[in-house]
């Protein structure tokens, strides 16, 4: 059989979702692979097979798809602790760092799968990178729009060793600002070398007035469920 990479990002999301179970609060991720983790919880919540589960949402679009499945709801203000976060991931280093936000939900889901006790990562095999920040691919910041310009500059500058360029992202033909969940703008940083210590480089973007939240997900996976060509691999940290 010929495997799409859906297929990978589904057979990942399923098997997350093993480890649910009935009484749980669970961080709902957002992305094309924890929709599918999103669909099977409303599945075996209708099969009667999940009962008494709480959904924290980490968009609006994930809100918008766990209420249509009839997944209970509710926010970090009513339950800050959370059992079990599942969601995807742009890219996953050896020691399972993350960059997330491609899809521009960072914020919410770092607000979220910063307090779970267990966070579950489901990637297809692309996802897994040697190391994070110097892939050439975007590393998102979500920025205030205020002069968001300016903030662009002094992110570049804080790395003009690595060569980092950035980009406003946008959305449509005519170039509008993409807008996140918070009214805020994402400004995309692009390197041509290595950013080094990571923990560093996250402290350095967040010091930076105007600069609301970074990509980067530290030391907060604790398990990663990699589905590819050679089936499932389960890392834990
Ligand atoms: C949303 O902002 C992102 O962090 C997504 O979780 C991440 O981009 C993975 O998305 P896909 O599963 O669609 O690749």
């Amino acid at each position: 059989p010929i495997f799409t990479q859906d297929d990978f990002k589904k057979a990942a999301a399923y098997k997350a979702v093993e480890f649910v179970h009935s009484g749980m609060v669970l961080g709902l991720g957002t992305g094309s692979t924890a929709r599918h983790a999103v669909d099977r919880i409303g599945d075996l919540l209708r099969q009667g097979k999940l009962k008494d589960i709480v959904g924290i949402p980490t968009s609006k679009k994930t809100y918008d798809q766990a209420v249509s499945l009839g997944i209970p709801l509710s926010d970090l203000d009513s339950h800050p602790v959370i059992d079990l976060a599942i969601d995807g991931a742009d890219e996953v280093d050896p020691d399972l760092n993350l960059v997330k936000g491609r899809g521009g939900s960072l914020l919410r889901e770092k607000m979220v799968e910063c307090v779970c006790k267990k966070f579950i990562v489901i990637v297809d095999e692309s996802k897994l990178v040697d190391f994070i920040g110097g892939s050439g691919l975007a590393m998102p910041v979500e920025v205030v729009p205020y002069c968001w310009k300016f903030t662009a500059v002094r992110l570049q500058n804080l790395f003009k060793d690595s060569g980092c360029v950035t980009k406003l992202r946008t959305v449509g033909e005519n170039g509008e600002p993409y807008v996140t969940d918070n009214e805020n703008y994402i400004v995309d940083l692009y390197f041509n070398k290595d950013i080094g210590d990571l923990k560093v480089a996250s402290d350095r973007i967040l010091r930076l007035a105007g600069v609301v939240e970074h990509g980067m997900f530290l030391d907060m996976a604790t398990t990663v469920i990699v589905a590819g060509e050679l089936g499932i691999t389960i890392k834990d940290k």
